[in-house]
């Protein structure tokens, strides 16, 4: 037992218990949500009559003069008010007095978290979203100088077939432009306003969520006031999107790290992302790509933490909830800064284009395009015409070359059947040529390659 535990067993007192309960550590980064849903709650109730003009311009009045104490260091949090909500409740009443116990009318700390907590997911959403684009701008932008830059496209990390980098960097854009959409839809998905459901079934309170909902920026208000209060989808939303953005860079930092390695040689990273050994003097680590990879390791932990606290509550609000927001925060700052170092990664980095040529001139990467000439051009059994390529692969090897090194005298002699094969053989064995057939759509040739820039370009600049 640790000695905070036994300390924990000795003192079951008050104190304890109230840093138990509270949120107030952490939700406090919901102020300005807080504060902006009360200013719309006291308006939605000053034009229903529930409240006095009066008292509603000193509700706000009071309010943005607490938003300034927050934000200026002077506001005192302490455990004595639980949460967010209080917090600034008893504070707004401590400077204008009565007034202020009015604000709280119709409507419950339930709905206000969700309100307060709904807000803060849907400004995050769309700022994610302007950083992916600006990412995806990025990857973009270094395809469209790389679409005739070979490399070796690989499967099972194995030299496979050659295509450019540029083509490699869209498959990049391609994926965040998904995360993009995903956040995107999520974002409208969620665009419902909480507010007044108060605490599970509503209010006699003539309350007008219309006016809530358009004061907040939301759509509408929420349709069904229980679901409303139970529901922390939003959040898992978000946390679903962020884990499978952080994939993707992870899947990137991956690919960085093992082309900035001497095995590789594609890529060097400027000095600024790589750190230095603390006993190796030589070396030049990959830590900023390492820990993109690593911290997609929290982002996960964070959606199956929440997944798990929701999945058996009853219908509606329970405490456990309230452990929805840690997690949110953490996905929400891993992600900010995680896409805004990757993106600075990407745009510093200098590609080795001679590497990454010379690596195609090992493993045979234009074997495929022999036994597809041998099936088009003479009309050859695809499986036979694999066996026959085979052949020339062994034949080739035996002279220490790569296939697409071959001269047409060579390559007669590398297969009985290949004897009086046709001299233009020696072209479809080249790299180049290889990368450009692969012209269908979606394809790797530079044209292809082209036509999707193209289209991302239309794309980022609507
Ligand atoms: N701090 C709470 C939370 O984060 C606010 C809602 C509390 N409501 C209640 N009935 N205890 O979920």
């Amino acid at each position: 037992m640790t000695q905070k535990n036994n300390q924990i067993l000795k003192n079951t007192n008050a104190q304890i218990l109230d840093e138990f309960n509270a949120s107030i550590m952490f939700d406090k980064e919901l102020y300005k949500q807080d504060i902006k849903g009360s200013i719309a709650h006291s308006k939605m109730l000053a034009l229903q009559n529930i409240i006095n003009i009066d008292e509603q311009k000193s509700i706000e009045d009071g309010l943005n003069q607490v938003l300034k104490e927050i934000e200026s260091g002077e506001f005192k949090f302490s455990l004595a008010f639980e949460d967010i909500h209080m917090a600034v409740e008893n504070r707004l009443t401590e400077i204008i007095g009565d007034a202020g116990k009015r604000l709280h009318t119709a409507r419950s700390r339930n709905d206000q978290v969700c309100t307060d907590f709904t807000l803060y997911v849907q400004e995050k959403t769309l700022s994610i979203k302007e950083q992916l684009k600006t990412l995806i701008e990025t990857f973009v932008n270094l395809a469209n100088n790389h679409t005739k830059t070979l490399m070796p496209g690989m499967t099972h990390l194995q030299h496979a077939q050659p295509i450019n980098f540029g083509f490699h960097m869209m498959a990049y854009a391609n994926m965040f432009k998904r995360d993009f959409e995903r956040f995107e839809s999520s974002y409208l998905r969620n665009n419902y306003s909480p507010l007044g459901s108060a605490a599970l079934a509503g209010t006699p309170h003539p309350i007008d969520r219309f006016k809530t909902a358009e004061l907040l920026g939301f759509k509408a208000p929420s349709q069904n006031a229980m679901d409303t209060v139970s529901n922390r989808d939003f959040a898992l939303e978000i946390l679903f999107n962020i884990s499978t953005t952080m994939m993707h860079i992870s899947r990137i930092s991956e690919e960085l790290i093992l082309w900035s390695s001497y095995e590789f040689g594609f890529v060097k990273m400027s000095d600024m992302y790589a750190t230095t050994s603390s006993i190796m003097p030589q070396k030049k680590n990959p830590d900023v790509p390492e820990l993109l990879r690593g911290k997609t390791g929290r982002v996960y932990g964070n959606l199956i933490s929440l997944l798990t606290v929701m999945k058996s509550l009853p219908l509606a609000y329970n405490k456990d909830t309230q452990e929805d927001k840690e997690g949110v925060f953490d996905s929400v700052a891993t992600i900010e800064i995680s896409l805004s170092i990757l993106n600075e990664v990407i745009k510093t980095m200098i590609v080795n284009v001679d590497s990454m040529r010379n690596a195609c001139k090992v493993g045979h990467l234009t074997a495929t395009d022999l036994a597809d000439y041998l099936v088009q051009k003479l009309n050859m059994p695809f499986r036979t015409a694999y066996y026959i390529t085979k052949d020339v692969v062994s034949f080739a090897n035996s002279l220490n070359k790569d296939i697409s090194e071959l001269n047409i005298s060579e390559i007669r002699k590398s297969s009985k059947e290949l004897e009086n094969i046709n001299e233009e053989i020696v072209s479809y064995l080249n790299l180049e040529n290889s990368m450009n057939s692969r012209n269908s759509y979606g394809g790797t040739s530079t044209k292809q390659t082209e036509i999707q820039i193209e289209e991302f370009k239309k794309w980022l600049s609507m």
